[in-house]
């Protein structure tokens, strides 16, 4: 059978860092406060004039460089984002003409901090089906665009990030001990659409609006439904909880992945966190994180990651990898 395996990654974080003693000079907020409820330290923002396909192509473009992938061999391109340049053409559109890529298709996936996720499910269909060879998937945002930077319960959660995932079609033996994807299932349930959400959009109101949230019910359906998907990826290739190497999440917050990681009984020292530094980058963040440690040498070859993520909509999944 095929496996999708990943081949390279890259990143791009925009130049600007803002702190949160920033948000302190304008909000009644602080660092310690911060801190103490998120753990985010910082966070980048992307300047004016740069656009998500501007992280995008810079994202895929270090992929390819550092891997030494050519264009040519890219097939297929998924852009996971929920803050496209424009309404059309797609992001995906634009960064494939940008990195140099005339094969295939490409397409914007919009699941908000899932879409990396859904992106990755998507792209391992496409593979095990023989429709297409070698995959990247972005996970590029700039959320600082849809922020109300006067509502302090949102704005100190997001930053803007991008990063980038080659996948490949690999002959496998079909097993657990197979690199690539081993699992992966998407969820949706739209019945808490208004939990999190913006203002306004294209057919509404013919602007992108702001992001607004019920922060205490998004935490709550995180800090359930994202072990959730681990437990039934596990369920259904019959690894163990002791078998991950690395819990890969979705960086919504500190306080998120600690209860995420507890209530699967997984110790912090096998979660790996980028919050701190990049706050919430929606669908970049688990590409970010799993780049940051494939390049520090926690991830190695052959470690089992379990991904698992939630998002606007709601949507929730997970992928268990083999990397
Ligand atoms: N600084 C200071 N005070 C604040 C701030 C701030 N930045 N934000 C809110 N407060 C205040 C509130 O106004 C409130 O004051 P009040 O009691 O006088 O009304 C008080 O702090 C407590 O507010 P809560 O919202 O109840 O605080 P909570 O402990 O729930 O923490 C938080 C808020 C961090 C947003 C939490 O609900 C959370 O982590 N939610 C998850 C949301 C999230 O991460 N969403 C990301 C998108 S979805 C995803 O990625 C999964």
């Amino acid at each position: 059978m095929l496996r999708a395996v990943v081949i390279g990654t890259g990143e791009y974080l925009p130049e600007k860092i803002m702190t949160n003693h920033d948000f302190a000079q304008t909000l009644e907020t602080s660092h310690e406060w911060i801190v103490e409820r998120t753990g985010i330290i910082q966070r980048h923002i992307a300047a004016e004039g740069e656009n998500t396909s501007d992280l995008a192509t810079i994202a895929g473009q270090n992929a390819l460089k550092d891997f030494g992938i050519s264009p040519d061999s890219i097939d297929l391109v998924i852009l996971a984002t929920t803050t496209p340049d424009d309404t059309m053409p797609s992001t995906a559109s634009k960064v494939q003409h940008s990195l140099g890529i005339k094969n295939g298709a490409a397409f914007d996936v919009n699941a908000a901090c899932s879409g990396f996720v859904y992106a990755m499910s998507i792209a391992n269909s496409f593979i095990v089906s023989r429709q297409a060879k070698r995959v990247m998937v972005i996970g590029a945002e700039t959320y600082s665009r849809i922020m109300n930077w006067e509502d302090r319960g949102t704005c100190i959660l997001f930053g803007d990030g991008a990063a980038a995932v080659i996948l490949e079609a690999q002959e496998a033996k079909g097993t657990n001990t197979d690199r690539g994807i081993l699992f992966s299932k998407i969820h949706s349930d739209g019945q808490y659409t208004e939990l999190l959400k913006t203002t306004g959009g294209v057919s509404s109101t013919k602007n992108a609006g702001y992001l607004t949230m019920v922060g205490r019910e998004i935490f709550r359906h995180a800090a359930s439904k994202m072990p959730a998907s681990v437990e039934e990826g596990l369920l259904e290739t019959g690894l163990g909880k002791d078998e991950i190497d690395w819990l890969v999440p979705h960086q919504a917050n500190m306080r998120i992945l600690a209860s995420v990681a507890q209530k699967l009984g997984i110790g912090e020292d096998k979660v790996i966190a980028t919050a701190p530094m990049h706050a919430n980058t929606s669908a970049a963040s688990i590409p970010l994180a799993l780049h940051q440690a494939a390049k520090d040498g926690r991830i190695s070859r052959g470690n089992l990651i379990a991904c698992p993520a939630l998002g606007a909509g709601l949507t929730w999944g997970c992928i268990l990898l083999r990397w």
